[in-house]
């Protein structure tokens, strides 16, 4: 019998431990070099990509919901995605990977040109302090290879819960793609698709997200770095009280 479903901040993770007989290993060691789509799951499907995934949340609800779809999660933190692969082993999934690794680097040098049809990227670090800033993952280099690896017409998925990130998102992410902001919480998952989009609802914070659908050809103009305030009204205020 599969067993009862886990959870998180007292929302339940997507989908149920199966029976282990059919558990999958989901955890990649990439050996380097451009990223095997047809090769790792053994066919050619549509191709969904998120960077920065944390423990997974999303990617496995979507790969659960969406069998003819494969997926990719790549993060920095090897406990996350050890969690992230658990997970989704423990689903019987096999049209998921999790790999630890830079995004920076995946998606210059790992993700090919016009490889993938969705690229999700949910509350990427702002980075509080000014000398963080060249920190941020979403610069003027990143947006343009994302537009480099998504095919025609692709989707791309943006969220945060900070303003001035949101804000510099909304213009610089516009160069290169057609921004749809979506108002309201996901049908799909309406207390947060993602572990921090629940952290942040359940602390009343605003979560804001883009559907942007990749432009044939990018607006001519220069856009800035991510070089924008970060802190909310009173954070380094409070910070420093402690
Ligand atoms: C605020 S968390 C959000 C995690 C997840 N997307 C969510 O919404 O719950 C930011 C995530 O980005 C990851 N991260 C930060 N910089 C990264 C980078 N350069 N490459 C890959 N992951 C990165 C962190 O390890 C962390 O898991």
């Amino acid at each position: 019998m599969p067993s009862a479903p886990d959870s998180e901040f007292g929302v339940p993770f997507p989908g149920r431990i199966a029976p282990r007989e059919q558990w999958t290993s989901t955890g990649l060691r990439h050996p380097g070099g451009t990223f095997d789509w047809d090769a790792t799951f053994g066919r050619s499907a549509p191709r969904i990509v998120d960077l920065g995934c944390g423990n997974g949340r999303y990617l496995i609800g979507s790969a659960l919901a969406r069998p003819g779809h494969d997926h990719l999660g790549i993060d920095l933190v090897q406990v996350a995605i050890d969690h992230a692969a658990r997970r989704a082993n423990r689903r019987a999934l096999p049209n998921i990977r999790f790999v630890t690794g830079d995004a920076a680097d995946w998606i210059h040098t790992r993700l090919a040109p016009a490889s993938l049809d969705e690229l999700h990227i949910y509350h990427p670090q702002p980075y509080y302090e000014d000398d963080e800033a060249s920190r941020r993952l979403l610069t003027p280099e990143f947006l343009e290879r994302a537009w480099i690896v998504v095919r025609p017409r692709a989707l791309l998925v943006l969220q945060s819960d900070n303003r001035a990130y949101w804000r510099y998102l909304r213009d610089a992410a516009g160069k290169y793609f057609e921004i749809r902001t979506v108002p309201g919480p996901w049908p799909d998952a309406p207390r947060g698709r993602t572990r921090r989009e629940i952290q942040a609802r359940q602390r009343g914070l605003v979560v804001w997200r883009m559907e942007a659908t990749r432009r044939d050809v990018p607006q001519d103009r220069e856009i800035r770095p991510p070089d924008f305030d970060a802190n909310r009204p009173g954070f380094r205020r409070k910070q420093g009280r402690r």
